[in-house]
């Protein structure tokens, strides 16, 4: 399984520096085979040492340049960072990252060998028209996208499950999911939508989910890693 921390516009450098620690401590007795990404902000961006990948949350497609508030590759390079968020519906909807856009900077971060997890999901007023509906939101935001990227990962976020308390439900996930796994040939996906503790033994069992991309249940280290143990 894949356990994913995308802090957003939380922790300070200090406090990234504490939790990196405490977690990795904790990390000792985790599965080997599992796989954990934290994604913390910007500023705490730095060359940690722990069982764990870092990442960043979003970059500029550009090496270096005029790009003010942004930050690109030479940034990312300083701290060994090779992975990156593209797609996330806060990127989407408050910045108003349009598809061409998040497609362009997926392009780039290809070209330059990333491990990219790929956000995608759907309002609410689309999962209420349905299942048919859902799809063909959800396939569009693959436009652009070359889903034969082997080092895409792929993280299912319905909108109005984030960071609302409500997950979707085990036959929402599981139906989507099903659903995605073929149009994605067959790549890791995520589910992301209010995972915690509570819920991540029922979601991580359902066929087709092969991790978690967590926001609110990530920030604090002992939560994040009773998910990654089940506890
Ligand atoms: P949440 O956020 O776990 O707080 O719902 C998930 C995400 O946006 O990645």
């Amino acid at each position: 399984m894949i356990y994913a921390a995308n802090f957003k516009t939380n922790h300070t450098r200090k406090s990234t520096a504490l939790y990196m620690q405490t977690l990795n401590e904790k990390l000792r007795a985790k599965n080997p085979e599992d796989k954990v990404y934290i994604f913390p902000p910007s500023t705490a961006l730095e060359k940690y040492v722990g069982d764990f990948t870092v990442g960043t949350q979003n970059a500029y497609p550009a090496h270096n340049g005029a790009y003010t508030g942004e930050i690109g590759v030479e940034q990312l390079d300083e701290f060994d960072i090779k992975t990156i968020l593209i797609g996330h519906s806060e990127r989407r909807e408050l910045l108003n990252e349009s598809q061409e856009n998040v497609a362009a900077k997926f392009s780039f971060f290809k070209a330059q060998d990333f491990e990219i997890i790929y956000c995608i999901g759907e309002p609410l007023e689309v999962r209420e028209k349905g299942f048919e509906a859902v799809m063909k939101y959800l396939l569009a935001q693959f436009d652009g996208i070359d889903t034969e990227y082997e080092k895409l990962i792929v993280a299912y976020e319905p909108i109005w499950a984030i960071g609302t308390g409500r997950s979707a439900t085990v036959e929402e996930i599981s139906s989507t999911h099903r659903a995605l796994k073929k149009a994605i040939n067959e790549k890791p996906l995520l589910y992301g939508g209010s995972a915690k503790p509570a819920n991540i033994k029922e979601i991580t069992s359902i066929a087709g989910v092969d991790g978690v991309l967590v926001g609110s249940a990530s920030l604090d280290a002992e939560s994040f890693f009773q998910m990654i143990s089940h506890q």
